[in-house]
């Protein structure tokens, strides 16, 4: 390399699960036959439809031009009627909904729209890793604030209201929550609104997990007042298997919408064309499909549950969404020295709680994006592992019901 890197390369490692699956794939290549439940992405097809419509699309022809900025008609009329039908928020396809290439990408547009070198973000501990990072590399300043375990992870609010928070400009929360899977509630969000309105702040709530293993989708938007200190990102991704095809959204009140606009068209030309259609068309599915989608979710929830049980690991069985969060027992060292012991034991991955900040520490993911012969398989490795090591005592904290 002729040239020095930027500085803002020194703000961000590289993402924690870009060098473990490298990892993972270099041991597989050597003959390893791991079994990788770590990452959240669907293996389940997508409603039949989807291919049909893009074999379709890309028959048509003159399909290939760029296409609107701010997504084609059809696509925002299509998320309008489906927060409509889901969530019971009625928004305007013109105005305030935007397509995004993945609710991921969405995290550096809002963030860019939002805030200045010197701003400060809080950001919660456990979550997401790339709230942290993206507002890092806008230079804004992150403030961590704590879930409490012991509160079904909702925010610590002592804490909150003991911060200063003149600078504070924009808050991330995500519920249903990744990765602990607390399912939040109204009274939750009403808080959220309350707080952010008091402080001037911007709520995002991050929402890809509302359709899996949920019998109530929820949106932040359906609260009263929301609109004017709230946003939403989704996406389809887990909700409707496609997270390689990317197809995300941010919703909420013109005014926001349109500054995330500037930056986005700024960056990018959208989607193709044939993508966009297909996605349209499969958002009109009825809520049976993804009840259907849930009943596979939940038996490999039940199996998730035994092979965390035969780790000696506790855990909330109440969780939602596509993972199972759980506490790893009261002896092991770490999450990331249990993870690896698992991984060299049996060849069976799972996240270690730590890279989603230091309250993640002490627990383990498990992602049910995995068929059940090989959650069967992972459990019959795992209880021969039980079986080989001296028992270690189940953390107390958490009861299974
Ligand atoms: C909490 C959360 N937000 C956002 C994303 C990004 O999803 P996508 O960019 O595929 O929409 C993920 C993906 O794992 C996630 O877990």
């Amino acid at each position: 390399m002729i040239i020095q890197m930027a500085d803002r390369l020194q703000k961000v490692p590289e993402y924690y699960f870009s060098r473990k699956l490298r990892e993972l794939r270099d041991r597989i290549a050597q003959g390893e036959d791991i079994l990788n439940l770590g990452i959240g992405s669907p293996d389940l097809e997508p409603p039949v439809d989807f291919k049909k419509q893009l074999i379709a699309q890309v028959a048509e022809p003159g399909l290939h031009a760029y296409q609107p900025y701010k997504g084609i008609p059809a696509l925002r009329e299509a998320f309008a009627d489906f927060y409509s039908r889901m969530y019971g928020v009625s928004l305007n396809p013109e105005t305030e909904i935007q397509p995004l290439m993945g609710s991921k990408e969405g995290i550096m547009h809002i963030s860019m729209a939002f805030l200045n070198p010197g701003d400060q973000v809080l950001v919660p501990d456990p979550g997401y890793l790339t709230y942290g990072s993206v507002s890092e590399l806008v230079g804004a300043e992150v403030i961590s604030y704590n879930l409490l375990a012991d509160k079904q992870w909702e925010p610590d609010w002592e804490q909150l209201n003991s911060l200063k928070l003149e600078k504070v400009k924009l808050m991330w929360v995500s519920y249903p929550n990744m990765p602990t899977g607390a399912t939040g509630s109204p009274e939750l969000f009403q808080k959220l609104i309350a707080f952010a309105r008091k402080h001037k702040i911007l709520l995002v709530n991050d929402n890809p997990y509302s359709l899996i293993r949920s019998q109530q989708p929820a949106s932040i938007l359906h609260q009263a007042d929301a609109r004017e200190v709230a946003i939403e990102l989704n996406s389809m991704s887990k909700s409707h298997h496609i997270a390689g095809w990317r197809v995300g959204v941010v919703v909420g009140d013109a005014a926001y919408i349109h500054a995330i606009l500037q930056i986005k068209s700024n960056m990018d030309s959208g989607m193709a064309r044939p993508l966009q259609e297909a996605a349209a068309h499969i958002l009109k599915q009825d809520f049976q499909w993804h009840i259907e989608q849930n009943e596979i979710y939940e038996s490999r929830f039940e199996l998730a549950k035994q092979i965390m049980s035969s780790l000696n690991c506790s855990f909330d069985p109440n969780q939602t969404g596509m993972f199972l969060w759980a506490k790893i027992p009261a002896d092991a060292s770490d999450s990331a020295a249990f993870s690896d012991e698992i991984l060299n034991e049996t060849q069976l991955f799972l996240t270690p709680g730590f890279i989603f900040g230091k309250n993640g520490e002490g627990y383990l993911r498990l992602s049910l994006c995995s068929p059940i012969h090989h959650l069967e398989l992972a459990l019959s490795r795992v209880k021969a592992f039980a079986d080989r090591r001296p028992l270690l005592s189940p953390s107390l904290s958490i009861q299974e019901a």
